[in-house]
């Protein structure tokens, strides 16, 4: 039986192969992630890519390298990945659901409550020696508790944020395209409604949708008019769902109160406009960044690599339907026991 080989491209601390109960032939890089050039060059004569969310995983791509059997996205969203191609050239794909909520639902948290109180121009304030005295009126925000959020997108992670709103005593609205069951709108005391009333009541609007091609641009100039006068929109699921021009013009129109996102259109750059305005809050995607989850993802990942290439389906592929022919490959390549 042949080893597989493995490609990793990005840095993982801790990580080492042998951590891996199958035998694999691995790769990985010395520094930081390999960028879509790297990727390119180090692809080829590998049987599965470990690869964050930066990576393009092409049509193209997977037509170029017929050896690859499996891309393990080290992240829950796979908008970075073409499944329908991968699918097409039977590629199985695993993402990292379950493993980030809390730490993006806590980070989708800190942002709703730091644009309220407007915590960085604050920070911004005191740090530049502008701080004279207390005052009454000095850098006065909005109010969160008891407040309505609506959610777009109440799954594993919309449902964490649920949590944490009731916490705050926070009326919850939520809207997607399936309603959830009642025993889960109990729970969190959600109210289903259609994404135009979210719109229209909710104090606190945040993302938790994927990125599709439905999705893109979901907040458009049409959208964002029908928030509510002074609500605050956040936004941890993916850049593209809000379309940062409009975004910029409600913002500077003060058709919304303001925006705070750890996502953005073009990642890694970042808007000029945004950077100027004082009513927004901007983070480098980092929603599931806590050492623990981070560890957590990479983990999944690679546990899902290890039990695919010992022929145990992993739970969390995306394409399950090409798990036949993902063996038939394995078998065809002299990778499983025969
Ligand atoms: P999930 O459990 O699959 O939930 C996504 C929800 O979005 C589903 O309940 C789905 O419900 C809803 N949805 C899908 N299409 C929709 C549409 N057209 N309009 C409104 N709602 C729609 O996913 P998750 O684990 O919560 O993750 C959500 C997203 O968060 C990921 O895809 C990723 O992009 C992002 N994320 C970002 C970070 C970060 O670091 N910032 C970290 C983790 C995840 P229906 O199918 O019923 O519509
Ligand atoms: C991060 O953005 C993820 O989708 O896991």
């Amino acid at each position: 039986m042949g080893r597989p080989a493995l490609l990793v491209t990005t840095v993982i601390p801790g990580f080492d192969p042998a951590m891996l109960p199958r035998n694999f032939d691995c790769r990985t890089t010395e520094v930081g992630v390999l960028n879509n050039d790297e990727l390119l060059s180090r692809t080829e004569g590998n049987d599965a890519v470990a690869c964050t969310l930066v990576s393009k995983i092409s049509a193209e791509f997977l037509q170029r390298f017929p050896r690859l059997k499996m891309v393990a996205n080290i992240a829950v969203g796979y908008d970075n990945i073409d499944v329908t191609a991968a699918t097409k050239y039977g590629v199985i794909v695993s993402n990292t659901p379950g493993v980030l909520d809390s730490a993006t639902a806590d980070l989708a948290f800190t942002l709703l409550l730091s644009i309220a109180r407007r915590i960085p121009e604050a920070e911004r304030y005191l740090r530049a020696g502008q701080w004279k005295s207390f005052g009454l009126d000095l850098l006065t925000g909005a109010g969160v508790f008891g407040k309505t959020i609506g959610l777009v997108g109440f799954g594993r992670i919309g449902q964490a944020m649920a949590a944490r709103s009731l916490g705050f005593s926070m009326r919850v609205l939520y809207s997607q395209r399936n309603r959830a069951s009642l025993e889960t709108e109990r729970k969190y005391g959600a109210t289903y409604v259609s994404l135009e009333e979210l719109l229209r009541n909710s104090d606190f609007v945040s993302v938790h949708c994927p990125l599709t091609a439905e999705t893109r641009y979901l907040f458009n100039d049409d959208r964002l008019s029908m928030m509510k006068e002074g609500a605050f929109l956040i936004n941890t699921a993916r850049g593209a769902v809000v379309e940062e021009s409009a975004l910029i013009r409600a913002l500077q129109t003060g058709k919304i109160a303001g925006a705070a996102l750890d996502v953005f259109e073009n990642e890694p750059a970042v808007s000029p406009h945004l950077l100027t305005l004082p009513n927004v809050v901007l983070v480098p995607h980092i929603g599931s960044a806590t050492t623990e989850t981070r560890k957590a993802m990479a983990l999944l990942a690679l546990s899902s690599i290890d039990k695919a290439f010992s022929g145990v389906q992993p739970e969390n592929l995306v394409n399950p339907e090409v798990w036949t022919i993902f063996l038939k490959k394995l078998a065809a390549d002299g990778l499983v026991r025969t």
